[in-house]
Formats: C-alpha cells, sequence, structure tokens
C-alpha cells in the first residue's frame, strides 16, 4: 500500500509537466492553495485553468509566477491580493505553478 501510493509522488517530482493530477491537488491542498483555488472555478483567486490560457505562449511566466506566489501580490486579476506563501518551499511552488500552467 504504501509503495503504490509513493508511485504517483516520484512521477511529479520527476516530471512536473506530467503531473498526476490527484497528486498535485494533494500537493496543493496540503500547501493551502485550494482555500483561495480551484482548478476549474474563481474562488478567492483566479481559476488555475484561466491563469493557464493567460500565460500560455510565455516562456518567462513560470519563473515570475515563482516569485509571485512566494511574495504575494494583486493587480493581475483584480484588487484583492493573495497573501504571501513563505511556508512553502520554492520547490513544491515551482511544481505547482507548472502544474498549474499546463492545464488544458
Ligand atoms: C489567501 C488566498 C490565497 C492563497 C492561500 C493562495 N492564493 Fe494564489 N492567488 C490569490 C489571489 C487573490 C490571486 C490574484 C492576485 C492578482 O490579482 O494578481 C492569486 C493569484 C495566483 C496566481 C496567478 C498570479 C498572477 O499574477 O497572474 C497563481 C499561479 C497562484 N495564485 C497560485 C497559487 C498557489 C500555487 C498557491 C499555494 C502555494 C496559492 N496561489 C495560494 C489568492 C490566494
Amino acid at each position: 500500500m504504501r509503495g503504490f501510493l509513493a508511485f504517483p509522488i516520484l512521477i511529479v517530482l520527476a516530471h512536473p509537466a506530467w503531473a498526476d493530477d490527484a497528486a498535485m491537488l494533494e500537493l496543493a491542498d496540503k500547501s493551502r492553495c485550494t482555500t483561495c483555488h480551484d482548478v476549474h472555478q474563481k474562488v478567492t483567486g483566479p481559476a488555475w485553468i484561466d491563469v493557464a490560457k493567460r500565460y500560455r505562449g510565455d516562456a518567462g511566466a513560470l519563473e515570475r509566477l515563482v516569485v509571485k506566489v512566494r511574495q504575494g501580490g494583486s493587480g493581475n486579476w483584480g484588487d484583492v491580493p493573495m497573501s504571501p506563501n513563505k511556508r512553502v518551499s520554492e520547490d513544491n511552488i515551482r511544481i505547482l505553478v507548472g502544474w498549474i500552467l499546463a492545464l488544458k
């Protein structure tokens, strides 16, 4: 059972762009992103599918958004700010943002 559960997480770590949805949602949950975000619906923050659409083809988006998620900020989707997410490691933020940007 334990090995079975660890397998998708290894895949996610090795290949963020191919991320398994269930494992990524679990990471987003653990990182508390889902208190403000949903993949398909706007909550406090924008729907992640809309984030993916906005930045499609923007090569610099990943690095910019990693910094933005880490430090927080507002102005791209309205006046409501995203609070800083300093307790989430930069590696995990990069994995999450990479997955978000690849959503279709
Ligand atoms: C307290 C609520 C809250 C939490 C927690 C939160 N977000 Fe956000 N997020 C927002 C809001 C509000 C915005 C819109 C900010 C803006 O208008 O620029 C946003 C925007 C974003 C964007 C798009 C940024 C842009 O400039 O286009 C991404 C990507 C994102 N969040 C990812 C995450 C991830 C990953 C996590 C978890 C580590 C997370 N968010 C946690 C509220 C939150």
